[in-house]
């Protein structure tokens, strides 16, 4: 899955046994400048065999490897003479595959722990030493009781007598609780010393060297043929046409599509950007028409953001069909949307939202995929954006959803209600940069209700829509804290809005976090 011509001849591979942050093990990787790529437990050892990698780092995970079904790392791997490095489960699949007792047990430890460091290690030079105690994150309930041969305890915690176990002599370590995370203050540390120290990776892995590497990749995967990228307006379809367009230049084509639910002034940026700026072939497209009228009546949330996809596909298709010769279509599809998800239970996970954007395009168009940012996160593709060029202003800006302001409307969106919604969330995205706060927050944004309240303004009575602000902090959208902003601040936005924007009289603040609610309203 992964586009092998890019990795480095030096890599981590992460065995992934499920766990909810295993993303956090392959960041902590790469900050220490060496290339990882993430696996399910299923797909190791064919990951195993292609990359030839310096060092494995075996997951947590919810399962217990002393149910027999439980899953396990490839054998070949703990007999093979490469360091690994298995992290809570992954601890207890290394005891438990060389030999060593791991039982079920009640009680575990959860949340911030304690241990004493028993013994030096590789695993712990220069960080840890004997004597000290340290903090660190503890997820688990079963616990390793006896060690497999050659292995000895490096550390010890209340609960979990060996919290840190060594082989130095085979390279393995493992640790049963979470370094990966920020609450182990060292765990960092721990992590580059796995793939620096033990695994001798050379911290080589950059953001320069991954943009060299992908513009030779994009040149030889697409030849002389032409590239389609629909432009969003958002930090990764941006990117993804900046590297494209270093790569192959004028071959490349972006299709912007104005669905008239975007936020004030977008559409006129992207294209002064794009146009004017770097000079890259671009159609736009005003189909706010088209949109509109296929929204009109429609008042379900999925069934809006089925309408949605269904007329940008619609647009799209018609207006690369223009476009003679193209083999290629671009996306920007980052490193979280393609690791495969480990699941247990068999049955897919509840579907919340359907968050499909451009979902079937590519096979309706018949055209191949170019995904240059397949390999990243969220961040380091704002870093790759700073060194094509852009500015951080551009790059920090907020997550914004595919089906735009419409699913900031509850009910039936109308041109009317997008401009009223358009000139608040103006209002208060200006307001949020005025007091230095836009950079601490995930994501801020108005919502128009489908409500009307009386109000009174002059001497007059109104009777208008009330507009709800949201704010939320963030690691990666998947739970949320509600920004606390001080009343002043509040007051100062809602009477803002009220003044300035014809159509909302009363203004109220969300204060949910996610879960239980969710980020967006729809
Ligand atoms: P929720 O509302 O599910 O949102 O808490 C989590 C994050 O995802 C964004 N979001 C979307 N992004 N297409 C997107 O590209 C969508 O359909 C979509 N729906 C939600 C949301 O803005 C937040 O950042």
């Amino acid at each position: 899955m992964t586009d092998s011509a890019v990795a480095p001849p030096e890599a981590i591979l992460i065995v992934d046994f499920g766990s909810q942050v295993t993303q956090l093990i392959a960041r902590r990787v790469r900050e220490a400048g060496v290339y990882c790529e993430i696996v399910p437990f299923q797909s190791a050892a064919a990951a195993y065999d292609r990359l030839r990698p310096k060092g494995v780092i075996l997951s947590g995970g919810p399962a217990s490897v002393t149910d027999v079904a439980g899953p396990r790392a490839p054998q070949a791997m703990l007999d093979d003479a490469v360091p690994v490095f298995g992290i809570c489960y992954g601890e207890q699949a290394l005891a438990h595959q060389l030999g060593g007792t791991v039982v079920a047990s009640h009680g575990g430890e959860f949340g911030r722990a304690f241990i004493d460091v028993v013994d030096d290690c590789g695993l712990f030079a220069g960080v840890w030493a004997r004597g000290e105690r340290h903090q660190v994150w503890m997820s688990h309930g079963d616990k390793v009781t006896a060690l497999p041969s050659g292995y000895r305890t490096v550390a010890t915690s209340d609960g979990a007598p060996f919290a840190a176990i060594a082989d130095d002599v085979r390279r393995h370590y493992g640790v049963q609780f979470h370094p990966e995370v920020v609450h182990t203050p060292d765990g960092a540390k721990l992590i580059a010393n796995f793939v620096l120290g033990v695994a001798g990776c050379a911290a080589t892995w950059s953001m320069a060297g991954y943009r060299a590497a992908k513009v030779a990749a994009i040149r030889a995967q697409v030849g002389d043929a032409k590239v389609i990228c629909g432009l969003s307006g958002g930090v990764d379809s941006s990117v993804a046409a900046l590297l494209i367009h270093e790569a192959i230049g004028d071959a490349l084509t972006c299709v912007f599509v104005d669905t008239g639910l975007l936020r004030a002034g977008e559409a006129e940026q992207v294209v002064s950007l794009f146009r004017e700026h770097y000079h890259i072939p671009l159609i736009a497209v005003d189909a706010s028409d088209a949109f509109l009228a296929a929204l009109a009546g429609v008042t379900d949330p999925e069934a809006k953001r089925k309408a949605i996809g269904k007329t940008f596909i619609d647009v799209f298709d018609a207006e690369a069909g223009r476009i003679d010769g193209a083999r290629f279509l671009a996306q920007g599809t980052l490193y979280p949307d393609v690791i495969e998800s480990v699941s247990y239970a068999g049955g897919p996970s509840v579907t919340i939202k359907s968050h499909h954007n451009v979902g079937g395009l590519p096979e309706r168009m018949n055209l191949a995929l170019v995904e240059p940012l397949r390999e990243l996160f969220k961040d380091e593709v704002r870093v790759l954006g700073r060194e094509l060029g852009l500015t951080q202003a551009f790059v920090g800006r907020h997550p914004f959803p595919g089906p735009g302001l419409a699913i900031r409307i509850p009910g039936e969106v109308t041109r009317a209600k997008c401009d009223i919604l358009r000139a608040a969330d103006a209002v208060y995205l200006a307001e949020i940069r005025a007091a230095g706060l836009y950079d601490a927050i995930w994501q801020a944004f108005a919502v128009l209700l489908p409500v009307r309240t009386v109000g009174v303004m002059g001497d007059g009575r109104t009777y208008d829509y009330v507009c709800a602000l949201r704010a939320v902090t963030s690691v990666d959208g998947m739970t949320a804290d509600v920004y606390p902003f001080d009343a002043a601040f509040l007051s100062r936005v809602a009477t803002r809005i009220v003044n300035e924007v014809a159509g909302i009289n009363r203004v109220v603040y969300d204060y949910t976090s996610k879960p239980p609610g969710t980020i967006e309203w729809e």
